[in-house]
């Protein structure tokens, strides 16, 4: 089949890279000249594990093509996705479609034979009504059908996400979609995972109504922590036995500094919007978006109760800044607000990050960034572990003792336990597990 996507950013990218993968032949088109030079000569401009292969293997195959001229790849193809940006409008909190709204207009106008337009960006519900609505309005002879395909990959695990997806939907209101959607998913539900029809708002709430529930369980075991702490319980015994009923399942269930990244506390916030413009509230995600935006900031007074209750002149190191391990994304960070408040507290504070640090300068400027973790160690009062990168899971802590001003680690991602740290004299702080501090 003959594929374009409109928007070479994060998914555009990566479901590119995988259709190409599975024989289809592909194009991503993209305003951003220079983005679209830099995929051409084979880097990638975002870090995602295995894509720069992915991609290169498929350029070479003839199957993956990058171009900033629309026009051309739509008149072509079977399936035209829409893959551009939907951030949070400044103000509202609404999702800005206007990136989605031009796209459709200029694919209006390159349409040529029967084609499927999808959106694989997040859009509020309704948003396909008004992408048919436009197409119709400035191309009435076009013959087309609107279909809503969400995306549920998760970064850094992009490429295993979309090969092997727990479910493809597919929202459509006309039955002509159908097939050159099945045609298009053969690849990957021949083998795994259904693919589930739905009617087109239907495919559009459930994206929403995915990344909000994952939301809601990470904030629930989150308050599990605090209150573990509180009443002497352990949350990952908690978390444990609770997934272990099948009816919650094990997932999502690891407390931490709370959820960020490009989906979650956008989408949350999103469906707020919709919910309350239909005056249906959503009470348990407004709850959920409340408390995980108080919970980044008392990560930071964590930090502080650890070294004594002020950290005013005191050096306090940060290992990790992006909102997660293998991503170089930075979006909504707990790390932001973490850093700001311990500087509000007047710390100083070195930080490292594997892939981050490019992206973390822009936002955290008055970061001292060091070249690895025993860098940043170096007189910090407290080494506080704030994305789970795996090169933090078996520290030298001889040498950070050695390199320290006081040996105290607060690990606000669980990855130590009491028995590893005591050995080396250190003070260990974590999340809902009080019996594991020193
Ligand atoms: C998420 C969804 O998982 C994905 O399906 C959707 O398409 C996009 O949004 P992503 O944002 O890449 O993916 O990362 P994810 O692994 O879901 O983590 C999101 C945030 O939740 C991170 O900050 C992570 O640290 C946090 N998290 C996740 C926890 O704190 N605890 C958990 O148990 C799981």
């Amino acid at each position: 089949m003959r594929i374009t996507i409109v928007g070479a950013g994060y998914v555009g990218l990566v479901s590119g890279a995988c259709f190409a993968d599975f024989g289809h032949h592909v194009t991503c088109v993209d305003k951003d000249a220079t983005k679209i030079d830099a995929l051409r000569n084979g880097d990638i401009p975002i870090f995602e594990p295995r894509l720069d292969d992915l991609v290169a293997k498929n350029s070479k195959a003839d199957r993956l093509k990058f171009t900033t001229e629309l026009k051309e790849s739509v008149a072509d193809a079977d399936i035209v996705f829409i893959a551009v940006g939907t951030p949070s409008r400044r103000g509202d909190g609404h999702a800005d479609l206007s990136y989605v709204y031009d796209a459709a207009g200029e694919i209006a106008d390159a349409i040529e034979g029967f084609t499927v337009v999808a959106t694989k960006s997040t859009v509020p519900v309704g948003t396909g009504d008004e992408v048919e609505r436009i197409i119709r309005e400035r191309n009435p002879k076009a013959d087309f059908v609107v279909a809503s395909n969400p995306e549920f990959l998760r970064e850094g695990a992009a490429i295993e996400d979309f090969k092997h997806p727990d479910r493809i939907v597919v929202g459509i209101e006309d039955e002509r979609a159908r097939s050159p959607m099945s045609e298009l998913y053969r690849p990957i539900y021949l083998n795994k995972g259904p693919l589930v029809f739905t009617s087109r708002r239907t495919a559009e709430l459930i994206k929403y109504a995915s990344n909000s529930f994952l939301a809601m369980k990470i904030t629930f075991i989150n308050e599990m922590a605090d209150l573990s702490e509180a009443v002497g319980a352990d949350v990952q015994d908690v978390a444990r036995v609770i997934g272990l009923d099948k009816r919650i399942g094990s997932k999502f269930l690891n407390s931490g500094p709370g959820f960020g990244g490009s989906c979650f506390p956008k989408d949350t916030t999103a469906l707020v919007k919709t919910a309350n413009d239909y005056e249906r509230p959503l009470s348990l995600i407004e709850t959920t978006i409340a408390v995980n935006d108080r919970r980044k900031r008392a990560m930071a007074r964590k930090v502080i109760d650890a070294v004594g209750g002020n950290v005013r002149g005191k050096r306090i190191a940060m290992l990790g800044l992006t909102f997660k391990p293998n991503t170089d994304d930075m979006r909504d960070a707990p790390s932001l607000a973490i850093a700001q408040a311990l500087k509000d507290g007047g710390a100083t504070i070195s930080a490292y990050d594997p892939e981050g640090m490019e992206q973390a300068r822009a936002e955290l400027p008055f970061l001292d960034f060091c070249h690895d973790a025993y860098a940043a160690a170096e007189n910090a009062e407290a080494l506080v572990i704030v994305t789970e990168w795996d090169q933090f899971r078996a520290l030298d802590f001889t040498r950070l003792k050695q390199v320290m001003a006081q040996p105290i680690l607060v690990d606000l991602r669980n990855i130590y336990r009491k028995s590893e740290i005591e050995p080396y004299g250190f003070k260990y702080r974590c999340v809902g597990r009080p019996h594991e501090e020193i």
